[in-house]
């Protein structure tokens, strides 16, 4: 039976780093909610509903089961009473480094403590351990092919959008 679990970022682009954490954290629990968590005053390089459709051409693209797979945005409130709403007790994140265990140790304490949702910290592959979403946002704004970095729809649509400035 599967287990509905919320993979939640900014995904401000979804890069290979997220790919790969989406689809394990699929193959282990079997139902997925991928959570765009749209911060409205922070600038973004995408929407959120230009995030979400990324998201799903990504997944389409790695021929993942699109039957297990839900989008959702969270413009404001706490994650964790989302969760809860849509009938999901754990949290899925990736992470890279010492720096990004730290951070999420503490927030995986303050929604357990805000709420009983659990968070499952999955260590980042190797080879994509260096990626980061800003990162591919500072290099595409400067020109450069941003391919090895995220999935061909992103790619495609951060050429597009720093081409037309
Ligand atoms: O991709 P990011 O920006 O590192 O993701 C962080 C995010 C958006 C998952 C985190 O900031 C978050 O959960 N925000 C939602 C608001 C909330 O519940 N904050 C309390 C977390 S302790």
């Amino acid at each position: 039976m599967p287990i509905h679990v919320v993979y939640p970022g900014s995904f401000d682009p979804f890069t290979l780093g997220h790919l790969d954490v989406a689809k394990r954290a699929l193959a282990m629990f079997g139902e997925l909610t991928v959570m765009v968590v749209h911060n409205p005053h922070k600038e973004a390089a995408f929407d959120a509903q230009t995030r979400i459709e990324l998201i799903r051409q990504s997944l389409i693209q790695a021929e993942i089961n699109q039957d297990a797979l839900h989008f959702d945005v969270l413009a404001e409130g706490l994650l964790v009473e989302r969760c809860l709403e849509i009938g999901a007790k754990i949290i899925v994140k990736g992470v890279r480094n010492g720096a990004d265990a730290e951070y999420e140790f503490a927030m995986a304490t303050v929604n357990r403590d805000l709420s009983a949702v659990e968070t499952m910290l999955l260590p980042a592959a190797p080879e994509l351990a260096q990626i980061s979403s800003s990162l591919v946002r500072q290099v595409a704004a400067l020109g450069a092919d941003v391919s090895k970095y995220v999935p061909a729809s992103v790619a495609s649509a951060l050429k597009t959008k720093f081409e037309r400035r």
